[in-house]
């Protein structure tokens, strides 16, 4: 029985207790394409750049700006230093999916 009940939940996201929805998938698809090289978002490794996990849990991005969906919205578009700008490659509600997908990390 306990074997059935924990089968039941390796869909589930740690942190939400409930399989992503639709548009966190699509960020997962996104960010493995487009970020995971230079950054990770489920594990303590830092690659190239800041480690991701967790970033909307706390008050402010690596750089001291604030953690919401504006400010990690424009590092998107526009880059941050040895960041590159992401505005030609993702549109919109593409980005909108990856911040989605960050806050399940
Ligand atoms: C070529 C490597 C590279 C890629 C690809 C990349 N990043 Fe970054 N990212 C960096 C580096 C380096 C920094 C640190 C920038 C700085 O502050 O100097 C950074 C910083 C960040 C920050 C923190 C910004 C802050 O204000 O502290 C976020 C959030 C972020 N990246 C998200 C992403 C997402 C989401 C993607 C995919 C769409 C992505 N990055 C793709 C290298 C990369």
């Amino acid at each position: 029985m306990a074997v059935a009940v924990f089968c039941g939940c390796s869909d589930n996201n740690k942190k939400l207790g409930r399989p992503l929805n639709a548009q966190e998938k699509r960020g997962e698809k996104l960010f493995a394409s487009n970020c995971k090289k230079c950054h990770a978002a489920d594990s303590g490794l830092a690659t190239q750049g800041p480690n991701l996990e967790g970033v909307f849990d706390k008050k402010f991005l690596p750089s001291g700006a604030p953690a919401n969906d504006e400010r990690v919205k424009n590092v998107l578009q526009y880059g941050r230093r040895s960041m590159p700008a992401f505005g030609q490659v993702l549109d919109d509600s593409q980005i909108d999916s990856i911040i989605a997908y960050l806050k399940t990390q």
